[in-house]
């Protein structure tokens, strides 16, 4: 599947709002800004922030607010990706093809640097351009996805207890589903929050989000699996080494390319209602999920 033609339209339209929200590098203290900046900075897909952006397309033609909460998305994304590399949790020294923020600046700064992002997502969140009732279930889900109750935070410490362990299904779904899969489905949420749309759309929209959140973790498994380190800009083959809780090591990578499809198609079967409105996240969840890196 190749590369939706608005994708790197919208890359660059999220890259020109991060640069804006950041402080520049010269901003004391210096240090830490140049470590939030190398970070966010570093290649990445800009995933969250455009499902946001266009999440919000699907309601409404006023999208810059979208963009702006995209930005937030992806400053919690970062910190998170950062603070997973240090020696304590995952331990690597290559994220995106480039050494990783603790490598590069030590691991008191990649802490704060993290600290730094997560501040700044809500500073920048309640700041953006969305009316004050929105803009304030905007936070609280992402808040809620973020954090340690079906959150990104409680996913990664049920991550770090599975290392080593025999997990089921259950547990493997638990983990994906908030490590992952909740900060994907608050990014949508968040996009057609903004966007105007009604309580039964952003639920809608909060399921299409949900599966692929968790068809993206499924298939970052088969990637640490299948993929080169090089194609990959991380260290693959990691998840094996460390005994990693992932859907190849729990159900063989046949069952977990067939899992991966289901939720796929689930997906899909949440925007049909929107039509020719829904054709451009369509088009971003067959990209995401035939992604190779
Ligand atoms: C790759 O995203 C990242 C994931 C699939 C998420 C993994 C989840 C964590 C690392 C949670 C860590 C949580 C804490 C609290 C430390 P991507 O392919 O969008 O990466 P890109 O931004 O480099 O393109
Ligand atoms: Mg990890």
């Amino acid at each position: 599947m190749s590369q939706p033609s608005f994708f790197a339209e919208d890359q660059s339209v999220i890259e020109s709002a991060l640069e804006k929200l950041l402080p520049a590098e010269s901003t004391r203290p210096s240090t830490i800004h140049q470590a939030m900046r190398y970070s966010v900075f570093a290649g990445g897909k800009r995933v969250r922030p455009i499902l946001c952006y266009e999440s919000a397309r699907v309601f409404s033609q006023h999208v810059d607010a979208a963009a702006t909460a995209g930005c937030a998305l992806e400053f919690i994304h970062t910190y998170s990706l950062i603070h997973d590399d240090l020696p304590a949790l995952d331990n690597d020294d290559l994220r995106r093809g480039k050494p990783t923020c603790h490598k590069k600046f030590g691991v008191a700064m990649a802490i704060l640097a993290g600290d730094g992002l997560l501040t700044l997502a809500f500073e920048t969140l309640s700041n953006a351009n969305i009316a004050a009732e929105r803009r304030v279930r905007i936070i609280s889900e992402i808040g809620h996805a973020a954090g340690t109750v079906n959150g990104m935070v409680g996913g990664q410490v049920a991550d770090v207890e599975a290392e080593g362990k025999q997990v089921d299904g259950a547990a493997l779904e638990y983990i994906h589903r908030s490590k992952t899969a909740a900060l994907i489905r608050a990014s949508v949420v968040a996009g057609a929050i903004a966007g105007g749309a009604h309580d039964e759309d952003v639920a809608r929209l909060g399921r299409f989000g949900e599966a692929v959140g968790w068809a993206f973790q499924v298939i970052d498994d088969l990637l640490d699996v299948e993929e080169s380190s090089v194609a990959l800009g991380k260290t693959a083959g990691k998840d094996q080494v460390q005994k990693k809780a992932t859907y190849p090591a729990v159900f063989g990578i046949e069952k977990s390319r067939t899992f991966a499809q289901e939720l796929s198609q689930r997906a899909h079967r949440e925007l049909d209602c929107y039509g020719d409105r829904g054709a451009r996240l369509r088009e971003l969840a067959n990209y995401l999920l035939s992604r190779r890196a």
